[in-house]
């Protein structure tokens, strides 16, 4: 085995809808990051079909693993070990990756070592960050998730709280279906807001009790469906943007106060944004405005690094390897898969 620093680390992702692998020499150097996304066919039904997805990763997961070997100017013989998505996501989805993940590792003898997506998320700020170490508060938003999670050591993590209902990701989807704008709602909903007056409308936050980390945004999701229900029947026009923004305030608020109270209650100055939604220009924004208020250090990933991606699972399959934490080839896929809120 080569010296940590030049192990390289083939990373597998498949847990919705990307297909994506990449090499990672080291920890953090990053040598190709492959992402084949199927968004474009997922649009047409205003989200994703697992069904389709699982079809799709089938057909695009030997090309990308092939297509990032070849961009790093390696081959299979010269990896040292494999790293994959194994939960959570879709079930069908995930299995395609970890086969593939299973099938390599068997046949070129090499460690395998099953990866948490949500930890993943979390990784990728040590790729766009190198000066980046724990201890730190993570702040998790994604379609699926939602959490604040105290990083303590590089596998060693504490679920301070998640969301009870829907995600972050999940609610910006949603509410961006019923305003007719397409799949991923997310990047949508954060352009509209541009244009909006984020105080137009005052939408419910939930769960807003000091030392209470859980979220809720299904109430919130509701309550935009109801307004704009309501505006209807009385033929009322609504400034969509208007909308939009004032929803995203009420998301964006709950998420930064959350975290705030976080870092005060485990004294961190050091928080760290991970998830789809952390391509939101304006929760960056607010997040780096309270930060320098309340001198705490805020790192999130680089644009391509904040959704799903291959290069986070390389890095954070890396950080197990070190300690030991590989899985063998009875390795399944676990749709439910949670984050451990003990020591692993
Ligand atoms: O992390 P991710 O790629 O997939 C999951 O693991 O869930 O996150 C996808 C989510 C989607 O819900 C998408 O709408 C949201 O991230 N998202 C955004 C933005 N870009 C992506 N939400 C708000 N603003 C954005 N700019
Ligand atoms: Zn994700």
């Amino acid at each position: 085995m080569p010296e940590s620093e030049d192990l390289l680390t083939l990373g597998i992702e498949s847990s919705c809808d990307e297909t994506a692998a990449a090499v990672l020499r080291g920890g953090r150097e990053l040598l190709s990051n492959v992402i084949s996304t199927q968004i474009p066919v997922h649009r047409k039904y205003g989200g994703v079909v697992p069904e389709i997805a699982s079809r799709r990763h089938i057909v695009n997961v030997m090309p990308v693993i092939d297509e990032a070997l070849q961009q790093a100017c390696v081959t299979l013989s010269d990896i040292n070990q494999i790293a994959v998505t194994y939960g959570p996501g879709l079930v069908g989805a995930l299995l395609v990756g970890v086969s593939a993940a299973k099938a390599l590792a068997f046949a070129r003898n090499v460690p395998l070592i099953g990866v948490n997506h949500l930890e993943g998320h979390i990784f990728a700020n040590f790729l766009t960050h190198q000066e980046l170490t724990p201890p730190f508060i993570a702040l998790v938003v994604s379609g699926g998730h939602t959490a604040l999670i105290h990083v303590r050591d590089y596998n060693h993590f504490t679920m301070m709280g998640q969301t009870r209902d829907d995600a972050a990701g999940e609610a910006f989807d949603k509410v961006a279906r019923v305003m007719g704008l397409p799949y991923p709602g997310g990047p949508e909903i954060d352009k509209l807001s541009v244009k909006g007056d984020e105080n137009a409308i005052d939408f419910p936050r939930a769960l807003r009790e000091k030392g209470n980390y859980e979220f809720s945004f299904s109430g919130l999701k509701s309550a935009v469906l109801n307004y704009l229900n309501e505006m209807k029947m009385k033929r009322v026009e609504v400034n969509r943007a208007d909308v939009a923004a004032s929803f995203q305030k009420a998301v964006i608020e709950v998420l930064v106060q959350k975290a705030l109270e976080a870092l005060s209650e485990s004294k961190l100055n050091t928080l760290v944004l991970a998830g789809g939604v952390a391509a939101n220009s304006t929760l960056e924004q607010r997040l780096r405005r309270e930060a320098d208020a309340h001198n705490v250090r805020f790192y999130f990933p680089s644009k391509l690094l904040c959704t799903d991606n291959a290069a986070m699972i390389a890095c954070r399959g890396y950080y197990q390897s070190r300690a030991g934490l590989f899985s063998d080839l009875r390795l399944n896929a676990v749709p439910g898969l949670s984050l451990t809120d003990v020591e692993v």
